[in-house]
């Protein structure tokens, strides 16, 4: 009769575990299927956040900040005769004053556009890259450049300021007429 019971109380404990090995089976699986929507809620958001990203950057043009063409550069009478270097480096530009013109060299070799220096004790414009050199005025004379520095335009505003504007350049090409005359490449002082 003890030995029915005892069989009895050990199968009844063996359904038990084995109904509760059952219950953290699907408890565990419950949570992976709950981790895996988490996971794909994720991505889908994240998917659709990017989408949404592009989707208004497209209202947003690219702007590039490009440095100011056109500038002053001060009164004439500022500008003694010589080679003035003191925009070298904001603006990229010599001015130069003879005895009745003024004009502004663009500091671009006209080689392969590296910035030459001024020597002032040579009295020359020399090119760091391959050697060319011009004369204070900016006509090449020794190097691979093919012509004189550009100039660039230059005028005199209603204040008497000097307004300089390096998109529009003048040159003087081999075999073409010089546009070094031309009205805007210099100032008359
Ligand atoms: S870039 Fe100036 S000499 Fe070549």
């Amino acid at each position: 009769m003890s030995d029915n019971k005892a069989a009895g109380s050990a199968r009844a404990s063996l359904i038990d575990r084995i109904k509760e090995s059952v219950r953290s089976e699907g408890t565990d699986q419950e949570t992976r299927i709950r981790s895996r929507r988490r996971l794909i809620g994720l991505l889908t958001g994240g998917f659709l956040t990017a989408n949404f990203l592009m989707f208004l950057r497209f209202f947003f043009p690219r702007t590039i900040f490009e440095p100011r063409t056109q500038f002053p550069i001060g009164l004439p009478a500022d500008f003694p005769i010589g080679v003035d270097t003191r925009f070298q480096k904001s603006k990229r530009i010599w001015v130069v004053r003879t005895t009745d013109r003024l004009f502004v060299i663009y500091a671009s070799c006209t080689h392969l556009g590296c910035t030459p220096d001024w020597k002032l004790s040579e009295a020359k414009f020399k090119c760091p890259c391959h050697g060319s050199g011009y004369d204070p005025e900016g006509r090449n004379y020794e190097g691979p450049a093919p012509r004189p520095l550009d100039r660039a335009y230059v005028e005199v505003d209603p204040q008497g300021r000097i307004i300089v504007d390096t998109s529009v350049l003048f040159r003087e090409e081999k075999g073409q007429p010089t546009q070094f005359d031309n009205q805007g490449s210099y100032i008359q002082v």
